[in-house]
């Protein structure tokens, strides 16, 4: 007899047991511990001024009360975003609005991906990839990330990575949660690769107002490449520090006709879908002009706590601060006397520290802890005093 079909689809593993962490991060948070938590990456739970009166007064434009359905958003949001935000430098006709980045992410997959095509991205990277592709029935092919006090793409090991079901290449840049930025002498040789293999590159680039050395020579956009298709997703999350407001977008580039192409077949997708909501397209304008007021404070506790961190460290101390170029993590690479799953369950277990391991991220070997630079300063710094305390000087 055979076995009756399940009735949900394969597209995810379905896994729905917490792992080690999250059973004792419950316990811990029902026995009322008081936890450090060192992971916050909500920037509306960290502490910052928002200006609420005018994020809330943006919202609450009448026309909202009638319903003006527009495949790739509103004109004025798609003109405030090309103007406020990229300076004019994008014409609105090559943005297209999406509910976040991660639905810009799947309408860029069901764009380009048949069922079992692949994707090349980072590793370590952003864990959500793994989801968001599977959602598409897509495969993720991960290609390397190498570190010699910078981080920089292995393309010898990228391109040994694609194959006939390669649809494109996606770059985070800057990366997370390893904050390193696309180098100049990166973008020739991607745009190379990308030709000789008809792929497109995908450019997440939410994190790129959050870049610590202006004066390096790095990539922070990939809005102006004409050579190959190219789509650049960002969004009013990290741009604004907004997450709840769902208004992120695609910038589709790359040469005119292509790009025209491309553009009309994700209006058709986005116009199945119409998934974003007319107040916060409204307020588009008001919300991307108040971006810097929230940019300004979290750069500064980014560069605060990253100071601090980094001042905690003298040169025999058996911890390891990685460089970085931006973003909103630190990488701390912690003495290997146990396993990274062992550091951070006892670090949350004995010290009340909760921080992620490097495994969320697939780092390639262990011992690494990820903490968000979000976390407020005095939080921080407790939580890095007792993770030091763990392993002090030798
Ligand atoms: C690299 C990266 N891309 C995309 C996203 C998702 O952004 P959104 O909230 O716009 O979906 C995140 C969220 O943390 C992120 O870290």
């Amino acid at each position: 007899m055979s076995l009756p079909a399940s009735l949900y689809s394969s597209r995810l593993r379905w896994d729905l047991a917490p792992n080690r962490l999250t059973r004792l991060l419950d316990e811990r948070r029902s026995a009322g511990a008081a936890l450090l938590d060192l992971t916050e990456s909500n920037p509306t739970a960290a502490g910052f001024a928002y200006p609420s009166h005018q994020i809330l007064a943006a919202l609450a434009d009448p026309r909202a009360l009638s319903y003006q359905p527009a495949a790739a958003g509103m004109p004025s949001a798609r003109a405030a975003v090309s103007k406020d935000y990229y300076s004019g430098r994008v014409d609105p006709g090559r943005i297209l609005l999406t509910a976040s980045t991660s639905e810009a992410y799947a309408f860029v997959f069901k764009l380009l991906a048949d069922p079992g095509d692949e994707v090349l991205v980072p590793r370590p990277s952003y864990p959500l990839f793994d989801f968001l592709a599977a959602l598409e029935a897509v495969r993720v092919v991960q290609y390397p990330l190498v570190y010699h006090s910078a981080w920089s793409i292995d393309f010898d090991a990228l391109a040994g990575s694609i194959t006939p079901r390669s649809r494109a290449i996606v770059l985070v840049n800057p990366n997370n949660p390893t904050g390193s930025f696309l180098k100049q002498s990166e973008l020739g040789p991607l745009i190379a690769l990308a030709r000789e293999h008809n792929l497109a590159l995908i450019s997440d680039e939410v994190f790129s107002d959050y870049g610590l050395h202006p004066d390096q020579p790095l990539v922070h956009s990939l809005t102006a490449v004409t050579d190959v298709l190219t789509f650049c997703l960002s969004g009013l999350s990290k741009v604004a520090a907004l997450p709840q407001l769902k208004l992120g977008w695609i910038v589709t580039g790359g040469p005119a006709r292509e790009c025209e192409q491309a553009f009309q077949r994700l209006e058709l997708i986005a116009d199945t879908y119409l998934s974003v909501g007319a107040p916060v397209q409204l307020a588009a304008p008001v919300l991307l002009g108040l971006r810097t007021r929230l940019q300004d404070q979290i750069l500064a506790r980014v560069r605060a706590n990253r100071a601090f961190l980094a001042s905690q460290l003298g040169p025999r101390s058996p911890w390891r601060l990685l460089e970085t170029e931006g973003g909103w993590y630190a990488i701390l690479e912690a003495p290997r006397i146990q396993s990274e799953e062992e550091w951070v369950l006892s670090l949350l277990a004995n010290d009340g520290v909760l921080v992620q391991p490097g495994f969320f991220f697939d780092f390639e070997r262990e011992a690494f802890l990820v903490l968000s630079l979000l976390t407020p300063e005095d939080v921080f710094h407790e939580g890095v005093r007792r993770i030091l305390a763990r392993a002090p000087l030798t």
